[in-house]
């Protein structure tokens, strides 16, 4: 498997992962993924297979030294195996190498698999937002300070991780 940064050609692969990891009220549009892809303080990295699928993505941005984690969803039938972490890690080496100090990121309170994960990765919950994404559906916001990692971000390489 390979991460790298995603490009306009894996735009259908990571539409299907929005069809099925979020609800229809709670999905990115085409153009919405395609301005993100654009966007020059942004991060879209793709999680793909040997043949080329993508089973994972993620969003980033970053701002002076405050670095957001946007969105990451990966495949059902590739969860549990360390996907979105490695996605989530590589990230953070590319916002540390701009110069953040620290990652924000907003989740559903019931979302447990998210939660837990995050929680992981070291992000700590810091506050509550109610009816964030709705009447009763609130978001816990978590932080993540970002100290130093072993990863690297050279964006003169179109780079790839190879993972088990
Ligand atoms: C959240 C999501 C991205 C995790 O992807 P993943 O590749 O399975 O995650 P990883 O394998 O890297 O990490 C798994 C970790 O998630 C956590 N986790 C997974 N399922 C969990 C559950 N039911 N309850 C609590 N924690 C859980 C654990 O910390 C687990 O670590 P462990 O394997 O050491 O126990 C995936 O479930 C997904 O795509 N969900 C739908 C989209 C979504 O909700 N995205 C987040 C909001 S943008």
């Amino acid at each position: 498997m390979i991460i790298q940064q995603a490009r306009p050609e894996h735009l259908d692969g990571i539409l299907a992962l929005e069809q099925d990891g979020f609800s229809d009220a709670e999905q990115w549009s085409r153009h919405a993924w395609a301005e993100e892809l654009e966007a020059d303080d942004r991060l879209v990295l793709a999680h793909t297979d040997a043949d080329g699928s993508v089973i994972g993505v993620a969003n980033f941005g970053c701002v002076e030294d405050m670095a957001d984690l946007n969105r990451v969803v990966v495949h059902r039938n590739a969860r549990g195996r360390g996907v979105a972490a490695q996605l989530i890690q590589a990230g953070i080496d590319w916002a540390e190498a701009l110069g953040a100090t620290r990652m924000l990121l907003e989740v559903r309170t019931d979302n447990d698999p998210a939660v837990g994960l995050y929680s992981r990765l070291g992000f700590d919950r810091i506050s509550l937002r109610r009816d964030y994404y709705g009447p009763g559906l609130d978001a816990v916001v978590m932080l993540r300070p970002i100290t130093e990692t072993t990863g690297g971000w050279d964006e003169a390489t179109d780079w790839a991780l190879t993972s088990a």
